[in-house]
């Protein structure tokens, strides 16, 4: 599957090293095109076949049927406004922690998510999805925690975009785990904020993962 990430920071690159390891091919979106193309080559020099890595800079050049939205939260709010018909009809994976660091509060009200406003301002046929927010960066460019498995939460109002969405982080080596609505998004960046909140107390330095046990 074609997978577009906008965004070419560190969970550009702990995403896309997934998608990669799972086979499918990846286009990093830029503002900066020379941040995409070292990414891209970084990616490629990591024993991926550059071959299904590309980069651009304008949401005109779109390949994905699934576009990964890497970036911060108001960048995001911006993107799907504006990206209005580069974005419609596709799915949207929302990733975001849309965390206010002086208060280390959620910027969003209660009983809504960074997911379900997203949504509503992206484009009518988009499918928004939210997943990969509770597991961090570095956690994602190794794919395991001390040789455990990473749990991915995903939620999201259309069957057919959770199961793809589901489908993307299997093939990376990763468990999905299908959590429902997007209305379920709210919890689960609670429950990010809170793993966050734990990484000095821990002392896991941004390298623990968000994991069910049975
Ligand atoms: N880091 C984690 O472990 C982690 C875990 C789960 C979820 N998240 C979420 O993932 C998202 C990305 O985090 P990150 O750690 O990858 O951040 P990052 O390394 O700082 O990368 C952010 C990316 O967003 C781009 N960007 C920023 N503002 C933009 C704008 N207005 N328009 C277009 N692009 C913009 C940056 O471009 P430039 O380089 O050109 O500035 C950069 O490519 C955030 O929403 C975060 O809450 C992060």
């Amino acid at each position: 599957m074609q997978v577009s990430i906008v965004g070419t920071g560190s969970m550009a690159r702990g995403i896309a090293t997934r998608l990669l390891a799972g086979g499918h091919a990846v286009q990093l979106i830029g503002r900066d095109k020379q941040k995409a193309d070292r990414l891209a080559a970084k990616l490629a020099s990591n024993g991926h076949q550059s071959p299904l890595v590309s980069a651009a800079s304008t949401p005109e050049q779109l390949t994905g049927e699934v576009v990964i939205l890497a970036v911060p939260y108001e960048a995001a709010q911006e993107i799907v406004r504006v990206w209005t018909e580069e974005l419609d009809r596709r799915i949207l994976v929302d990733i975001t922690n849309p965390i206010d660091w002086d208060s280390f509060t959620l910027v969003t009200e209660p009983g809504t998510s960074a997911a379900e406003e997203l949504a509503k301002a992206a484009p009518p046929g988009a499918k928004m999805v939210k997943a990969f927010n509770t597991t961090f960066a570095k956690t994602l460019v190794s794919g395991n925690v001390n040789g455990q498995t990473l749990d991915v939460f995903i939620a999201g109002d259309d069957p057919e975009a959770r199961a793809t969405v589901s489908r993307l982080a299997e093939d990376g080596g990763l468990r999905p785990i299908d959590v429902g609505p997007l209305q379920r998004a709210a919890a689960l960046e609670s429950f990010q904020l809170l793993h966050i909140g734990l990484q000095t107390p821990l002392g896991t330095e941004f390298g623990s993962a968000i994991k069910i046990l049975a």
